[in-house]
């Protein structure tokens, strides 16, 4: 179906606290660099979990957009990217979606979009990047309505050796990927944030460098016993 517009009204009220830098390189050859993972396993992976969003959804850090022809029984999605150089191209492949969808600028820390106003949220390959995971995932807990879902592809720190070996090249990987933390333990954060994980999976994908390995997919909901992020902070 394709673009209800650009920059809605709550687009243009998350622009306003947007702090992300641009990275035309990255942008420039992101698809590329992923082409061949897309068509082995990362496409398969991303339709096996994105069919799962339904309602109203939020989609962070959205990039150029490959998650987009992937929407099944979502409402509406709201394709929140704070890069203006990726936020370019994917609003050329709007034409790629089945449902309506918003791009809006947003950094995951602050989405600034009221409290319980999605169904699901979801991020692909987007916590390893965010400046601060915490304050993200506190957001994507704030947005998410009562029995909400947030579903997550993402790669995390592996274990041993090459976990340690991780932690040694982050500050180098970071600067050339486009502030990508190869050592982040998601798993935790997403259940430190308050999150129950309906299912978690921890894989190794196939010709993926090992530094950016084990992947996990996790679909989690906001746990409803435990205290708010504004109850601790
Ligand atoms: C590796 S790309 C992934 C893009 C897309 N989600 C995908 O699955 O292909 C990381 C994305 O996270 C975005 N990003 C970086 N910092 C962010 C932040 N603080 N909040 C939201 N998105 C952010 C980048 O602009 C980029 O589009």
């Amino acid at each position: 179906m394709g673009a209800v517009g650009d920059h809605g009204p709550l687009g243009e009220r998350a622009a306003a606290v947007s702090s992300v830098k641009g990275h035309r390189l990255f942008a420039a050859v992101y698809d590329r660099l992923n082409g061949q993972a897309e068509r082995t396993w990362l496409g398969s992976r991303r339709a096996g979990l994105v069919a799962q969003a339904g309602g109203d959804v939020l989609e962070i850090g959205a990039g150029t957009g490959a998650n987009l022809g992937h929407y099944r029984d979502a409402t509406r999605v709201m394709a929140a990217e704070p890069d203006p150089a990726m936020r370019a191209r994917l609003a050329r492949h709007l034409s790629r979606a089945m449902v309506p969808v918003e791009v809006a600028d947003a950094p995951a820390e602050r989405l600034g979009f009221p409290d319980e106003s999605f169904d699901t949220v979801v991020s692909t390959l987007v916590l390893c990047s965010v400046v601060d995971p915490d304050a993200a995932l506190a957001e994507i807990r704030r947005v998410l309505r009562p029995g909400g879902r947030l579903l997550v592809l993402e790669h995390v720190r592996g274990e041993g050796r090459r976990a340690r070996w991780q932690d040694r090249v982050t500050p180098l990987w970071r600067r050339v990927g486009a502030g990508c933390h190869p050592n982040r333990d998601t798993g935790a954060a997403i259940v430190r944030a308050g999150f129950h994980l309906d299912h978690a999976e921890r894989f190794e994908p196939p010709r993926v460098p090992a530094i950016v390995r084990p992947f996990v997919e996790i679909v989690a909901r906001p746990d409803s016993t435990g205290p708010k992020p504004q109850d601790v902070s």
